[in-house]
């Protein structure tokens, strides 16, 4: 081939790929506001994570069929070190290839899971090789020197082995994915930390407890006042009564954050690890009773996680907590300067819908309902009774509704352009304060048409027995609106020192080039009684006008 030829075809070609498309996913942080840049450009993930067994090439099916049906753009999908290294050194990666090959197809990226030393704190997800030797991958001890069911964080071998296999992983992803970007992000392990136990007694764990807490731990976590003896010292000195649970997650979250940096530096995708919630409404947290596992990445060591490993971007919480005050207070808690909101778990009973307008309208990165697949495994009573299309139907709705517009709405959230709500357990009015000084006032269980008052039985629409509302609003101009949601009253009103009215409210959709497509413009009865989002999600584009 001619030179000038060669050149001209280099050129097409670099010209034909979308801007930012050699760019791998990354994280980046803008005045607290936070976005996964995918090909350049800000992703909102719309995910279902797959049951923990549906990591097999012949269930993929039902996993697609749901996502499909659930209205998803993204999978989050275990990959299992049993499955991957089944003999020690011999790796399999036919699976994976499978998978991404198959998401393409399905026009799905995925998130994967790396269920290896821990998940959901156990070693059940180890290979064989591995747990049929606890002399080479011992266990964490107790006082008196018995095993726990929990792998221990000191254990060298352990590390050494699940780091290589992480490591064999991440090198085929990049043989594989570094041109598509199919595969977003990667957790690292599992809803780690250890019940039953506060932290491991061997010799080695108990000397490394004795040594001064590091540097950077100081740096950032804080001692809680009444416990502290010291500002520098040992962990019981610095830290007290919660010296034992903060000394086991900064062993585990150095562990986790080896794995995570030797996978980097072959294929730097951002990585996270989730977590089994501790209480959020216990404030300040009282020491570890036996109450959560201990050592997990727990809101209230955020911090020892950022400090001992930084190759780990989000601390992510797991929501199956059910009241809505406790399912805020997480929100508020995992939403940081230094800490994306992205929630990898949410129970996919249809109350949990709403919380996806409440989680998008704050800026997260993603919500993944968890088991959302038609295998016929329930995960009621955290998730719902259901394992057919009834499951995936309210979640279809939400991710629908977002959909059209998921792009814009990821630039909007980085901008910090979006609010959100949803539908509290008391039902009660709620008000959102708008980018301009405007804001929105909430209202659930109202008729459309009409005041409740006006019905001398004060009876609420049929369908709100339950709460299921849930509302996001984006800023898209100076004075304009846009509203996704559903089961809400909304009215925007001016805020203190501001005055104006609603000028216009249109009800409509995006197309596929992000154009605004109206379908009507709404007056009289739609408007008189506030902004009635119906049952079915709503897109409205509304235009503020001010009057000083
Ligand atoms: C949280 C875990 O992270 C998941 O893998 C799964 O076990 C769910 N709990 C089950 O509800």
């Amino acid at each position: 081939m001619k030179k000038t030829v060669l050149v001209a075809s280099l050129l097409a070609a670099m010209l034909a790929l979308p801007a930012g498309a050699a760019e791998l996913p990354r994280l980046v942080q803008r005045d607290g506001h936070h976005a996964l840049l995918v090909d350049g450009k800000p992703f909102l993930m719309l995910g279902a994570q797959a049951h923990n067994s549906s990591n097999y090439p012949r269930a993929l099916s039902k996993v697609w069929n749901a996502a499909k049906d659930a209205h998803t753009n993204t999978v989050l999908m275990p990959v299992a070190w049993e499955q991957v290294e089944p003999e020690e050194g011999h790796f399999d990666f036919s699976f994976v290839d499978t998978l991404v090959k198959e998401a393409r197809q399905n026009k799905q990226h995925l998130v994967l899971l790396w269920f290896a030393t821990w998940k959901n704190t156990s070693a059940a997800y180890t290979p064989a090789w591995v747990k049929l030797n606890p002399k080479r991958f011992p266990a964490m001890l107790d006082r008196d020197g018995k095993p726990s069911y929990c792998l221990s964080p000191f254990g060298e071998e352990t590390l050494r082995a699940d780091k290589r296999a992480f490591v064999a992983l991440m090198t085929h992803l990049k043989k594989i994915d570094a041109d598509k970007h199919t595969v977003l992000m990667v957790q690292v392990e599992n809803e780690v930390g250890t019940y039953g136990l506060v932290r491991d007694f061997s010799p080695v764990a108990q000397a490394a407890f004795e040594q001064p807490v590091p540097a950077a731990v100081l740096a950032r976590q804080k001692p809680v006042a009444a416990a502290s003896v010291a500002t520098s010292g040992t962990w019981r000195e610095v830290y007290g009564d919660y010296a034992d649970e903060y000394f086991h997650a900064w062993a585990k979250a150095r562990y986790i954050g080896d794995i995570a940096k030797a996978g980097r530096a072959v294929y730097d995708l951002p990585m996270y690890v989730n977590n089994a919630l501790r209480d959020a409404l216990e404030q300040p947290p009282k020491p570890w009773k036996n109450n959560f596992a201990s050592g997990g990445p727990g809101w209230d060591v955020i911090d020892i996680y950022k400090a001992a490993a930084p190759a780990i971007d989000i601390v992510a919480p797991d929501i199956y907590t059910s009241g809505s005050e406790a399912i805020l207070a997480n929100l508020r808690l995992f939403q940081r300067k230094d800490n994306a909101l992205w929630i990898p778990e949410i129970g996919n009973a249809e109350g949990y819908a709403r919380w996806i307008y409440a989680a998008l309208g704050r800026g997260a990165l993603g919500v993944a309902p968890f088991g959302l697949d038609y295998f016929n495994y329930s995960n009621y009573p955290l998730g719902s009774p259901r394992t057919d299309k009834g499951m995936a139907e309210p979640f279809a709705r939400v991710f629908g509704a977002f959909q059209p517009v998921q792009r814009q709405w990821a630039q909007w959230a980085f901008e910090g352009r979006t609010r959100g709500a949803a539908e509290g357990d008391d039902r009660k009015p709620q008000t959102l304060e708008l980018p301009g000084g405007w804001v929105a006032k909430l209202n659930y269980r109202q008729w459309q048409f009409g005041e409740i008052a006006m019905d001398s039985n004060e009876k609420r629409p049929a369908g709100t027995e339950q709460p299921g509302g849930g509302v996001a609003i984006a800023q898209i101009a100076d004075d304009e609106f846009l509203i996704v949601g559903q089961r809400t009253r909304v009215r925007i009103e001016p805020g203190p020192g501001v005055s104006g009215f609603m000028l216009r409210a249109e009800e409509g959709s995006f197309d596929d080039k992000g154009r605004w497509q109206m379908e009507r413009v709404w007056n009289g009865d739609q408007v008189d009684h506030g902004l009635n989002l119906t049952p079915e999600p709503i897109m409205l584009k509304v235009r503020m006008a001010r009057t000083r």
